[in-house]
């Protein structure tokens, strides 16, 4: 689904060049959940833009779909840590935005859009404005319009950061049972290990910057998944403390 062959990305700045990913393979198989942690400026979310086609890499290849990714394409979506909805536009004709632009007939996808937010638990709300909902809301309506255009893969920079935690918790049982039941592959960056241990079927570590990838471990606990009480307490724990001790290892020159 995604294959990054020796992908780097220097940054040439006013300072200076920055190297934020140096020499980073990656293969994502189609369907997967696959969770990105690191350090604060390791360069996770430079991996999703290069992914996204926002950003061409300084060098290196990117296949998704066994294509080469050479700008935004409509079979790839992406969230951010903030909704970005437009604040004048309607939940629905927020939802409907990625109809538009693409061209598509808008009432073939107003269903889809009604269906979406019934998925997420917004039925009731299509005509109310953004700054009417609660952020888990609006990013809610965010993961809709984002799915509207039914993407094969979803891309996400840490889309419940910005959220207090029980509300990201909620959002990220959430997600699982979407992705349980789309099967959308999904790349999913965060600075949480429970986010990660609760979604991910595999937990990409970065090393510091540059970036490269430094371990990928995989997380075999059935779904769902739940952060409460389950019958895997112990694996979630262990997966958790291994994650911990991999991030908080101490910075090597
Ligand atoms: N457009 C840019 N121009 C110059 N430098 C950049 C640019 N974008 C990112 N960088 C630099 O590249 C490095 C990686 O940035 P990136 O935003 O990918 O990190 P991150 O892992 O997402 O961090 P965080 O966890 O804080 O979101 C940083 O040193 C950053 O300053
Ligand atoms: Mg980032």
């Amino acid at each position: 689904m995604i294959a990054l062959t020796d992908v780097s990305q220097t940054f040439l700045g006013r300072t200076g060049a920055v190297e934020a990913l140096r020499g980073m393979d990656l293969q994502v198989d189609n369907g997967e959940f696959v969770a990105v942690v690191g350090r604060s400026g390791c360069g996770k979310s430079t991996l999703l833009r290069l992914i996204a086609g926002l950003l061409t890499p300084t060098s290196g290849r990117i296949l998704v779909d066994g294509t080469p990714v050479v700008g935004p394409r409509r079979d790839i979506a992406m969230m951010f840590q903030r909704p970005a909805l437009l604040p004048w536009r309607s939940v629905l004709h927020n939802v409907m935005l990625p109809v538009e632009i693409f061209g598509w007939r808008r009432s073939e996808h107003r269903q889809t859009a009604l269906r979406l937010l019934e998925m997420v638990g917004l039925t009731g709300f299509q005509k109310r404005l953004p700054h009417e909902l609660s952020g888990g809301m609006q990013q809610r309506v965010a993961l809709c319009r984002a799915l509207i255009q039914r993407p094969r893969l979803l891309l996400m920079d840490e889309p419940f950061s910005a959220l207090d935690a029980l509300t990201r918790e909620e959002l990220s049982v959430e997600l699982q049972r979407i992705h349980m039941e789309l099967r959308t592959t999904m790349v999913f960056v965060t600075h949480s290990i429970d986010e990660a241990v609760l979604l991910a079927d595999r937990v990409v570590v970065m090393s510091q910057r540059p970036g490269q990838v430094r371990k990928v471990v995989e997380v075999d606990i059935p779904r769902p998944r739940s952060l409460g009480y389950n019958a895997h307490l112990e694996e979630v724990a262990r997966t958790s403390a291994h994650l911990h001790e991999l991030l908080m290892e101490p910075i090597t020159a």
